[in-house]
């Protein structure tokens, strides 16, 4: 089946290829364009388009997008509000990335409202990429940033659920499978991607990772490649869901060079979708790739039904659309 699948799929795009054309299953919007995951990414890719429209540069407008996702209580995966993990401590993964190839990121940090915030800071102030746990706190302090108390009662209350549920007599073993599927039903990692007028690119995103993960553990949003990638002669990726799946086939670097190679943004998608089910043999965990080439072309897929994303382009309103999936 998944090597069916791919044979379809290489066939298609490469017979597309040959006759020189390109497969038209993503739409090509209207520049400038924001795309963001879940039904959260709505408010980010209003808040984005609205800082890029008031003279904020692509960088400003990415990181205002996912900031206002970040700050806000009710989402349970991302900033103030997040679960925790198991130990009760929210922790929070973070990166930033333009299509330059300037990068930064944050992961394990905790106690601060916007990790992609810091994030930023680290491509901006530092020789380094990546800042992670107490080493990022530092410098988060240093750089002026106020420690807060990210674990809402709301989020606490679930925690003590869960931790309850671990005490039962006969529980499901405590590993990050079982509360990674919490994700499935829970939006996951907002991922914001932005193209300008002139198809210069960035893109960032954000989360507190699996619910009730174990201490230290760090997802796909922060490392570059995996949960986001950005290159202006080629276009932009992100991802959300199981992000142990993301990492292992370097979810969004692949699509960005599927795309470079002639995929459209749909189909470079749904290649990383298949390459991720090949390597594991679990249907139940959510994993999803949002895309965005320079010239506007977006593209979505997911293993299991149900993955949204907002889409803002010039001229038109925020809309929220479904992504084809893999699996029904
Ligand atoms: N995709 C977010 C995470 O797994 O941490």
């Amino acid at each position: 089946m998944q090597r069916r699948e791919l044979i379809r799929l290489g066939v298609a795009s490469g017979l597309l290829g040959l006759l020189g054309l390109r497969c038209s299953s993503a739409s090509k919007l209207r520049l400038p364009v924001a795309v963001a995951t879940w039904n959260h990414g709505r408010q980010a890719v209003e808040m984005a388009w609205q800082t890029l429209r008031q003279g904020g540069s692509l960088l400003d407008a990415v990181e205002a997008g996912v900031r206002v996702v970040e700050a806000d209580p009710n989402v349970r995966t991302v900033g103030l509000g997040g679960y925790p993990d198991a130990t009760g401590r929210v922790t929070l993964d973070a990166s930033i990335m333009e299509g330059t190839g300037r990068c930064g990121a944050v992961a394990f940090l905790e106690g601060f409202l916007h990790p992609v915030s810091v994030a930023r800071r680290v491509m901006e102030k530092t020789p380094h990429v990546f800042l992670v746990g107490e080493g990022a706190r530092a410098f988060a302090l240093e750089e002026g940033f106020e420690e807060v108390n990210l674990l809402t009662p709301e989020a606490e209350q679930d925690w003590l659920r869960w931790k309850e549920q671990q005490n039962t007599p006969a529980p499901p073993p405590p590993n990050l499978e079982n509360t990674n599927r919490i994700d499935v039903d829970n939006h996951d990692t907002v991922g914001l991607l932005m193209a300008d007028a002139t198809g210069r690119l960035a893109g960032a995103c954000s989360t507190s990772g699996a619910a009730f993960k174990m201490r230290g553990r760090v997802g796909d949003s922060p490392i570059i490649g995996a949960g986001l990638f950005v290159d202006n002669e080629v276009g932009a990726a992100c991802a959300t869901g199981w992000g142990e799946g993301v990492i292992r086939i370097a979810g969004s670097h692949l699509i960005v060079e599927l795309m470079r190679q002639g995929d459209d943004p749909t189909i470079a998608c749904r290649k990383a979708v298949v390459r991720y089910r090949a390597r594991t043999s679990d249907d139940t965990l959510q994993v999803a790739f949002l895309a965005l080439r320079r010239d506007g072309a977006i593209g979505a897929y997911s293993l299991l039904p149900g993955f949204t994303y907002a889409v803002k382009e010039a001229g038109r309103k925020v809309r929220l659309q479904q992504a084809p999936s893999l699996l029904s």
